[in-house]
């Protein structure tokens, strides 16, 4: 073959491999309106910037005649390239080869690009849409998977990881995306699940379409399996680029800070968010959005576990994480799901060193026998310990309540908390005045003349003493109590106070959080 030869050879293959890998629409009956493979990563990464690794793969199985069957790229494209300027890796599966089944060589191409990201410390993304384990290829695809969870899981806390689930995502499959950081999925097109409709089936006699089972709604409200959701899949690649603009390229980085010079910082929009009834609810969403820069919260797991709002945020050019209770709904209680909600996000963000910022109207735990039986003891464990580990710096603002074990467990100072302020409405008490009176005045309230006047009397005398925020600030639990409309440069200045603070936890290897 001589040089011209040659040099036409590598143009066919390349052809070839972009013609049969990635670049087919999908035909099949889930495939409706949906992008290429090559085409998603068009629309996730900096124009012009992808740069392609393993583009003539092809796989190695000659059962079931796969022999007569390749494809070069085997069923995934990847590289890296850049979003907003910034360095990631990779995949896209692409369903119109077998299905996006995962082979042993579609399985190496994926860890290849994992182990890059890793060494190079940038974002691994994947782009997921698979029938799963390639069923012709036996285990060695399976082993492919557990080659690439290995890798998700040793890649945990060193470089962000996000998924995106474009279409189906079923079996083993899933626990790729679930060891990842961010699990993003497209409605009506996407869907997860372990066991499908037939299997369900089969097992337990229900009847349930895909959608029911593992849709993008079902796993963003009941499961909390999804963290962000999207009409179609363009908005979810853009929600995706915007996520990044949050987070560090790995865990030895600081967060993203955009220049910032301050003006006047006051927000007297947050002096009247706090209704003078303390039973009346309120949008602790409007409190975030009156700290913030404008326009700048990106809310994470949003119709999931709606007693805690998380996100993330800039605060004069700087990324923070926020964990704030919702006293909108249900009162703002901690249970079982806002505990691990709020668990998941404080570990993501300390892993990544991206500061937190805390808003605190908790009544306490939600009671019941529902809560008991599911755990709360271990799972609003996981909140206390996931704020107790974290060395990032911390800042809470207590806005009404604090009562109970909630109080403590709301990155109070006791575990490690930076600095603590409170507003004038906070309550900061063991429990409710109401509750508090009738245990500890029983006697006096049972034998007075009018029981009922006597209750409200000692109730009265309860919260002239614990409903406000001077006691802790007495005892400097509180670090100062401040003016609403002040938060938001309070704020400013305590986080660039803390901007470099070093805190390590004791030796270890691990601690033993209790999942
Ligand atoms: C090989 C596959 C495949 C697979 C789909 N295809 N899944 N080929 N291995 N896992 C092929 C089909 O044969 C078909 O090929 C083409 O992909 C498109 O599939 P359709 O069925 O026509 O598409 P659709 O109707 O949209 O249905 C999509 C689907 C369905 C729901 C994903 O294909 C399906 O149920 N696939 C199998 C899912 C599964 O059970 N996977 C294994 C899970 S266990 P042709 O040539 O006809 O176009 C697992 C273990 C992981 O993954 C282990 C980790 C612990």
């Amino acid at each position: 073959m001589n040089k011209q030869e040659r040099r036409n050879k590598l143009i066919r293959k390349r052809e070839e491999s972009t013609l049969g890998g990635g670049s087919k629409r999908i035909e099949s009956q889930h495939g409706k309106g949906k992008l290429t493979a090559r085409e998603r990563l068009e629309y996730l990464l900096d124009k012009g910037s992808f740069e392609e690794i393993g583009a003539f793969v092809k796989h190695r199985s000659n059962d079931f005649g796969l022999d007569k069957q390749h494809y070069l790229g085997d069923g995934v494209v990847t590289g890296y390239g850049t979003i907003n300027g910034r360095l990631v890796y990779v995949f896209s599966q692409d369903f119109t080869v077998f299905g996006g089944s995962l082979s042993e060589t579609h399985a190496e191409k994926i860890c290849k690009i994992m182990d890059l990201s890793l060494k190079n410390g940038a974002p691994v993304i994947g782009l997921n849409d698979s029938g799963g384990a390639r069923i012709q290829e036996g285990v060695v695809s399976l082993g492919g998977y557990a080659d690439i969870f290995y890798r998700n899981t040793r890649a945990s806390g060193v470089v962000p990881q996000i998924s995106a689930i474009m279409g189906p995502c079923a079996g083993g499959a899933v626990y790729s995306p679930a060891i990842t950081d961010f699990i993003m999925m497209v409605e009506d097109t996407s869907y997860m699940f372990v066991t499908g409709p037939n299997v369900v089936k089969t097992v337990t006699n229900e009847e349930v379409t895909s959608e029911e089972l593992g849709g993008a709604s079902v796993h963003s409200t009941k499961s909390g399996v999804a963290h962000f959701t999207a009409v179609n899949e363009i908005t979810l690649l853009e929600n995706l680029r915007n996520l990044l603009e949050y987070i560090p390229q790995n865990c030895e980085e600081h967060v993203p800070v955009l220049e910032y010079t301050l003006t006047d910082e006051n927000r007297q929009v947050l002096a009247d968010i706090v209704p003078e009834n303390p039973n009346q609810p309120y949008d602790i969403r409007e409190v975030i959005t009156g700290v913030i820069d404008e326009d700048s919260f990106m809310e994470v797991h949003k119709d999931f576990a709606e007693n805690i709002v998380v996100g993330f945020a800039k605060l004069a050019g700087r990324s923070i994480g926020i964990v704030a209770n919702q006293p909108a709904f249900l009162a703002g209680v901690l249970d079982v799901k806002s505990s691990q909600k709020a668990a998941r996000f404080v570990r993501f963000c300390d892993s990544f060193n991206i500061p937190l910022l805390v808003f605190e109207d908790v009544p306490g735990f939600l009671p019941g026998t529902d809560q008991e039986w599911n755990a709360i003891i271990t799972n609003g464990a996981k909140l206390l310990y996931a704020f107790s580990e974290a060395t990032v710096p911390r800042v809470t603002v207590i806005t009404r309540k604090a009562y109970g074990g909630a109080y403590d467990v709301m990155n109070s100072k006791h575990i490690g908390a930076d600095m603590n302020y409170a507003w004038p409405s906070a309550e900061i008490a063991v429990m409710g005045a109401k509750g508090a009176a009738e245990i500890i005045f029983r006697r006096e309230i049972k034998s007075a003349e009018n029981p009922e006047s006597a209750w409200k009397e000692k109730e009265q005398e309860y919260a002239d003493i614990f409903a406000n925020p001077y006691r802790a600030a007495e005892r400097g639990f509180v670090d100062e109590v401040i003016l609403p409309e002040e938060t938001r440069i309070k704020l400013i200045k305590a986080f660039k106070m803390l901007e470099n603070k070093v805190d390590n936890l004791p030796k270890k290897k691990h601690g033993n959080i209790p999942l």
